[in-house]
């Protein structure tokens, strides 16, 4: 079988081990692994593949980022599109292909679906916000990113008794927020989920302060929804799957802002951003890119198709990409909750 492998959508750790897992299987089975460069961009026009030999997925277990480079190109926005997909499937005789993403790639894949793509889905986003799979490769490795930083920003906190804002990756699930906070000893963590409640955290703090604690540290979530937003403007530039620059509407800074102004504490912001997409996957992340990828393989001979391998429990189920869509795994707030405990 020649089986094609696309990572699509924003980048994170893992997603090598992933391609070297499908091609390594792929090898095990005398199939032909096809690598499909940056997300579905690969499948338009001419198509831009990149057959995968032993030595192509070789040394790249450990590193970050994608060899098959990513994108957020959503073809469903155009017809021709559509047909220039199929088309490259066709010519590039692909049996099937392994598509590593996030909800907007699978969808894609779910898309084409009726018009004879064949394909199983690998959940992977930092977000860790699919529904139906406990776990999407490089969560792990980013709330890693996120604890190391909070480590940092709290020896600095306590040294200069300010309040420190760290903003986190989470469109629109805090997973992130919520497993770094807790992980780092947040003193406050404000999630997409949850209405943020600006007079409840000034006065929690200004209760810390009272109690003799003379620094604090809050994790908000980049996607968090506040009325005094910085940057407006910047929420109507939109990517091809209709989503927000995160990065500009500004929400560590205006609640930094916010903080200062309201209580008279120092407060300074700090956004992880990218760098907690960078960098080697976790032992975690390589762990699961691995079954995930071999997992893929082993459904499309199977004939297993359109289905995501999700993660429950220890196991690997797979179930239908159409039953993840539209269906975001949000915060299990009873851990949101727990956090409570901590503040
Ligand atoms: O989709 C995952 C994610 O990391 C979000 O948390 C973040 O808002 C977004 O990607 C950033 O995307 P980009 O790299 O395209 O700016």
């Amino acid at each position: 079988m020649r089986i094609g492998v696309l990572t699509g959508g924003g980048d994170a750790p893992g997603l090598n081990a992933a391609i070297r897992a499908v091609a390594r299987r792929c090898f095990d089975l005398d199939d032909e692994p096809v690598g499909i460069r940056n997300g579905w961009a690969g499948l338009l026009g001419q198509g831009d593949f990149r057959p995968l030999a032993p030595h192509d997925v070789s040394g790249i277990l450990h590193l970050g980022g994608t060899i098959l480079g990513t994108s957020r190109t959503n073809p469903l926005k155009s017809a021709a599109q559509v047909d220039e997909v199929i088309e490259n499937v066709r010519r590039e005789r692909l049996d099937a292909i392994v598509v590593i993403g996030g909800d907007d790639t699978l969808s894609v894949a779910c898309g084409l679906e009726d018009r004879g793509l064949r394909f199983v889905g690998v959940p992977k986003t930092v977000d860790n916000d699919i529904a139906e799979t406990d776990y999407c490769i490089g969560f792990d490795s980013a709330v890693s990113v996120v604890v190391e930083a909070l480590d940092r920003l709290h020896t600095t906190a306590s040294a200069h008794h300010r309040v420190l804002v760290a903003e986190v990756m989470g469109r629109d699930a805090g997973w992130v927020a919520v497993a770094g906070g807790l992980a780092g000893g947040a003193d406050f963590i404000l999630i997409p989920e949850v209405p943020p409640d600006l007079d409840e955290v000034c006065a929690h703090l200004e209760r810390r302060t009272a109690q003799g604690k003379d620094f604090s540290i809050i994790v908000v979530a980049e996607g968090v929804v506040m009325p005094e937003l910085v940057s407006k403007e910047a929420i109507r530039e939109v990517d091809a799957f209709g989503h927000a620059r995160l990065d500009r509407r500004g929400v560590g800074e205006t609640l930094s802002r916010i903080i200062e102004d309201r209580t008279g504490m120092e407060t300074r912001v700090t956004v992880l951003g990218h760098v907690q997409r960078g960098g080697s996957p976790s032992a975690f992340d390589r762990l699961w890119a691995t079954r995930l990828g071999v997992a893929a393989v082993d459904l499309v001979h199977e004939g297993t198709f359109g289905v995501l391998v999700a993660v429950q429990g220890n196991r690997i189920q797979p179930v239908p990409v159409a039953d993840t869509m539209g269906r975001m795994k949000t915060v299990d707030l009873a851990l949101y909750e727990l956090a409570r405990v901590f503040y």
